[in-house]
């Protein structure tokens, strides 16, 4: 797998794809993954530490799947924010919000290069599946950890390649082979080439914990789950007075 700084696709068709996959989005994320993909979730849930009354940004939070989970650890006394650049996977975490009875996320419009928060406003910081497609990694992850307070959490969920075994052989024929079908299927299949290609050039962890000691986060830790198929890194932001790099 090449290191790159970046996805070297031109952010506009990244935005684009997102925005023609919004409707077939979730469904597609339970059918690829055979539904796993709620335990990854759960488990950044779990890594970011969400307490009663915290105030937490998810970044590129589509349709908000891990933003209303992150809400219901927070409860009514907290608030959780997700920002994306798409609107049709906006429209749909806003709808969503409306169905559940958990604590309302507020959602937002924006891009992750470019929060339009004040430096060190969330205890928690989260991304899940965002950063593969960010042009610029550090520089992502450079705004997550100016958005978080002294000593908050960034964390980081994204797919993964298995490394070897029988889980690799399996994964990337399923992801190299099934998945452009299923998007084929779903009417998405340029979306869902691209899909594998942006796997394809992301970093493998260490490097993306380089990115992340690049931008001043401290004491990084991260795992692989589901044989490999995910990676959750966990960070904490620079303490107060301590100028992050
Ligand atoms: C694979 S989806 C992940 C959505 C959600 N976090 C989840 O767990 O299902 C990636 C999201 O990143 C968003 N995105 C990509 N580039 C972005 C950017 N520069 N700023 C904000 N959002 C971005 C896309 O619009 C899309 O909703």
């Amino acid at each position: 797998m090449a290191a790159g700084h970046g996805n070297p696709a031109p952010p506009e068709s990244v935005a684009a794809i997102f925005d023609r996959i919004a409707p077939v989005y979730d469904l597609m994320n339970t059918v690829m993954t055979a539904g796993i993909d709620r335990r990854w979730r759960a488990a950044a849930v779990a890594a970011a530490g969400a307490e009663e009354g915290m105030s937490i940004l998810d970044v590129a939070c589509g349709t908000g799947t891990l933003t209303r989970a992150l809400a219901r650890r927070v409860g009514p006394g907290g608030a959780v924010t997700g920002v994306d650049r798409s609107e049709p996977m906006l429209a749909r975490a806003r709808r969503a919000r409306r169905r559940s009875d958990a604590a309302a996320p507020s959602y937002l419009t924006a891009d992750a290069l470019a929060l339009p928060f004040a430096g060190g406003r969330f205890d928690v910081v989260t991304m899940a599946f965002g950063l593969r497609n960010m042009p610029d990694y550090a520089a992502a992850l450079a705004e997550m950890t100016r958005v978080v307070r002294p000593d908050g959490r960034v964390v980081i969920l994204e797919i993964a390649e298995p490394r070897r075994g029988l889980g690799r052989l399996l994964f990337m024929s399923w992801f190299r082979h099934v998945i452009p079908v299923l998007g084929r299927i779903a009417g998405r299949d340029a979306a869902y080439r691209y899909l594998p290609a942006s796997l394809a050039t992301y970093p493998e962890p260490e490097a993306i914990a380089g990115f992340m000691r690049g931008v001043g986060l401290q004491h990084i830790r991260w795992r692989r789950l589901a044989i490999g198929m995910a990676t959750l890194h966990v960070a904490i932001a620079p303490p107060a007075g301590e100028v992050a790099g």
